[in-house]
């Protein structure tokens, strides 16, 4: 299957972006850490230079734990400051003003050289459609929070969130489109929902996500529907139809039904927490 989406929407994505990030002093990176390398555009190093930086490996609670603490290391050793979190839950949201104050050390600094003081940090958050930017400002913001308005010096329309006296954060997060060069990348996007699957083969994507995890959870695919490893995807799918019991009239298998309880298990998290890249 050829995994496509949206290209048109990615220049004008892009152009808001550049627009935006010029208003702000800190980037807060969401990727989703079951895929922290296929959920990121590698745009935003370069539209984010000279910015602080911070990555949210976001939907830990979905991810190996394991691979977690691995891709922390990774963004860390890259320069970023690196948190893991769980925006639904808000597991991980109190250690964000932390860190955003450690990734802006260097800004609050230059400011008190120059006599600024009481400026608050301006952030905004970025990341691929569906990787959880609306929960966690909603999370981060929480209840406390007021709108600012429109401020003089600011592009008209924009709408600051003063979380508190030492930052702000703008209210509408960028939207980055992944990278869809590498086919790889975009059947990973499919496993986790980003791409509309509407314009998916469900038992295709299902036969490729079994393939995958063929490799890397075996054990966790089998224990979940009772079944053996098998050489051919599409083998193992028929099994998990028939555990199961998906079947059409006539007694022949359901694939279609048992591709969308698979895809959908593993979404959910049902079939565990597995991480589908290692840095
Ligand atoms: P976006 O703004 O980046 O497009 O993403 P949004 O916040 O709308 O989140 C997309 C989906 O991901 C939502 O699920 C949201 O609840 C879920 N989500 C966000 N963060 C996390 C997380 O850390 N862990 C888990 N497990 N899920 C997360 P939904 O199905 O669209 O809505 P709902 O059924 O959760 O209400």
């Amino acid at each position: 299957m050829n995994y496509q989406w949206y290209p048109g929407h990615m220049t004008k994505a892009k152009r808001m972006m550049q627009e935006n990030i010029k208003l702000v002093d800190l980037i807060i990176e969401l990727v989703d850490a079951r895929i922290p390398f296929s959920s990121r555009n590698p745009d935003i190093d370069e539209l984010g230079k000279n910015k602080a930086r911070i990555v949210l490996l976001n939907k830990s609670d979905l991810a190996d734990p394991i691979c977690n603490k691995q891709w922390i290391s990774f963004f860390q050793g890259q320069g970023a400051h690196v948190l893991e979190l769980n925006a639904k839950s808000g597991a991980g949201i109190k250690a964000v003003s932390g860190l955003v104050q450690e990734a802006c050390r260097e800004k609050l600094e230059r400011d008190r050289r120059r006599g600024i003081v009481n400026r608050p940090v301006r952030a905004m958050v970025v990341g691929i459609p569906n990787v959880g930017k609306s929960t966690f400002i909603n999370s981060f913001a929480g209840k406390a929070c007021a709108k600012t308005g429109n401020k003089p010096g600011v592009t008209k329309g924009k709408q600051w969130i003063r979380l508190n006296k030492n930052l702000e954060l703008l209210d509408t997060p960028g939207i980055l489109w992944p990278k869809f060069e590498d086919r790889r990348v975009g059947m990973k996007l499919a496993f986790i929902g980003s791409i509309n699957d509407d314009i998916m083969i469900m038992d295709e994507l299902a036969c490729d996500l079994i393939a995958v995890l063929q490799e890397k959870y075996p054990r966790e695919l089998c224990e979940r529907y009772g079944i053996e490893l098998k050489e051919k995807p599409v083998m193992m799918l028929a099994d998990i139809a028939e555990s199961r019991k998906c079947y059409m009239k006539g007694d022949t298998l359901d694939l279609e039904k048992a591709a969308a309880i698979l895809v959908d298990d593993f979404r959910a998290g049902r079939l565990g927490r597995i991480t589908l890249e290692q840095p």
